[in-house]
């Protein structure tokens, strides 16, 4: 079976969340299970792209509305990443060292589609499934379906599947120019509210709809800025399939990233190594539980109310635990959080930004995993979390409701509660702080959370089913 993922994020070459990492994973385990699965993005300027060797593949040219271009297809020339990366360079419109932000986002976004079916529909062996992930790729399924320039392909299936339907790439009327030729008939296939909503036309349009947790499927009904009746609609075609992790990059056994290595057998002796390692970088208190929040600072996250949950929480206790907080994004919040180093120096810091050997050091060392995300459809840091023995507290809602069990309830291994308020977090900080002094009950729910699998191996074998029910 040959499959066609296309995603506007693929780790290592560009990832701004959990899309890059999932897409950098899920076709190296495809082809573990014998599947022909491959990568198509857009060629950002990025560092891979300058550290690393690229054959060019294809030179084409495509339209959009009247502005032609040429696009050339360039592949990663030795194959190390375990699956084909192809990466599509239109010059002016792609090549740009950010992702994403750009006030012509829309205008990139599909150029980068056109020009990806463009070249599609000269192979020799069309492929069996196109897979698209989220809305920068969710105009695949109309364009190949409705788009005379693409007949070729009209019989491909296409399987879209979402990580986030938060953002639906909403743009007004006027860009339909931008789409090739297409079926004026199929107008309300593109139309949402009156606008060209490109998630909306993926989930009508593709064969088959995928979530990435059981949860959010149903959560989306209900919860889904503005698509519910959608998703109500479109359910018969939908499944949910929790993310796997890398376990080859995410493994503390074997972590490059990280200073002192360790599996179940020696963790509480070899973590605590890292942990006091970290505490001195940061200026934090070994001897507290350290509880760390690794993520985007926005409101789906709910790091709009870190702050002042934290500095409650602080006070409350008086100082009882350790924060350490890493990420970017809004810069309100960034500087909430900032303004708390200097109130609670040796028990709260800060690292503004990301950085990938950051986090991994973080899940190295920390007792607990603050998640108390308003929007989680899976949630990838306390898969991670659990593997390298950190024990997640979480809001109980999408992918985290289905991967952590409370400690309250039989094998529990992590702190769950129901909102997203700063009374819910200071009362999980006081669970954590309480859980933290027995020893035993700590240990006991490490060993659990070190023993959950969540690679990919099963997983694969889901999305096969998927592919097999439309072909
Ligand atoms: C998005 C979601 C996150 C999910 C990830 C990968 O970033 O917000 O919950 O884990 O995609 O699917």
């Amino acid at each position: 079976m040959v499959i066609v993922h296309v995603s506007a994020e693929c780790y290592p070459m560009a990832k701004a969340g959990g899309l890059g990492d999932v897409v950098g994973a899920l076709p190296k385990y495809q082809k573990n299970i014998g599947e022909e699965a491959m990568v198509v993005m857009p060629m950002y300027r990025t560092l891979f792209l300058e550290q690393n060797d690229w054959d060019v593949h294809f030179k084409g040219n495509a339209h959009l509305g009247n502005w032609y271009f040429d696009f050339t297809i360039i592949k990663e020339s030795t194959g190390k990443l375990g699956y084909d990366l192809f990466l599509v360079d239109i010059h002016g419109l792609l090549d740009r060292p950010k992702i994403y932000g750009y006030p012509d986002d829309p205008d990139r976004f599909i150029g980068f589609q056109v020009a990806v079916i463009t070249w599609l529909a000269q192979w020799k062996k069309l492929p069996n499934v196109v897979h698209c992930h989220d809305h920068q790729a969710g105009l695949i399924p109309f364009m190949m379906k409705h788009c005379s320039d693409f007949k070729k392909l009209q019989a491909v299936k296409t399987v879209v599947s979402i990580h986030n339907a938060q953002y639906q790439g909403i743009m007004g009327w006027d860009k339909s120019i931008l789409i090739p030729k297409w079926d004026e008939l199929k107008r309300g296939l593109l139309d949402w509210n009156n606008n060209i909503n490109p998630l909306a036309a993926a989930v009508k349009c593709a064969d088959k709809i995928t979530t990435v947790s059981h949860s959010y499927l149903q959560q989306l009904k209900y919860q889904s800025n503005g698509l519910e009746k959608l998703f109500e609609a479109e359910q018969a075609k939908s499944v949910g399939i929790l993310n796997g992790i890398d376990v080859d990059i995410w493994n503390p056994a074997t972590d490059p990233m990280i200073e002192c290595h360790y599996d179940s057998s020696n963790v509480a002796i070899e973590k605590q190594k890292n942990k006091k390692a970290l505490c001195v970088k940061y200026n934090l208190d070994f001897n507290k539980p350290l509880i760390v929040f690794i993520g985007r600072l926005v409101g789906e996250k709910a790091a709009d109310i870190l702050p002042s949950a934290l500095q409650h929480a602080l006070d409350k206790t008086n100082c009882g635990a350790n924060f350490f907080i890493i990420g970017a994004g809004d810069t309100a919040i960034e500087s909430a959080l900032n303004y708390l180093v200097q109130l609670y120096p040796g028990n709260y810091n800060t690292f503004i930004g990301y950085e990938e050997k950051i986090g991994h050091e973080a899940y190295a060392s920390a007792d607990f995993l603050l998640m108390p995300s308003r929007i989680e459809p899976c949630g990838l840091n306390q898969l991670y979390a659990l593997r390298y023995g950190t024990i997640p507290m979480v809001r109980d809602t999408g992918g985290l409701h289905d991967t952590v069990v409370d400690m309250g309830d039989t094998d529990g291994f992590g702190i769950k509660f129901l909102n997203a308020s700063e009374e819910d977090i200071v009362y999980s900080v006081e669970r954590a702080i309480v859980v933290y002094k027995d020893k035993k009950q700590m240990n006991k729910m490490i060993q659990l959370a070190m023993q959950i699998d969540h690679s990919w191996e099963s997983v694969v074998k889901e999305y096969k089913q998927v592919y097999e029910s439309i072909l």
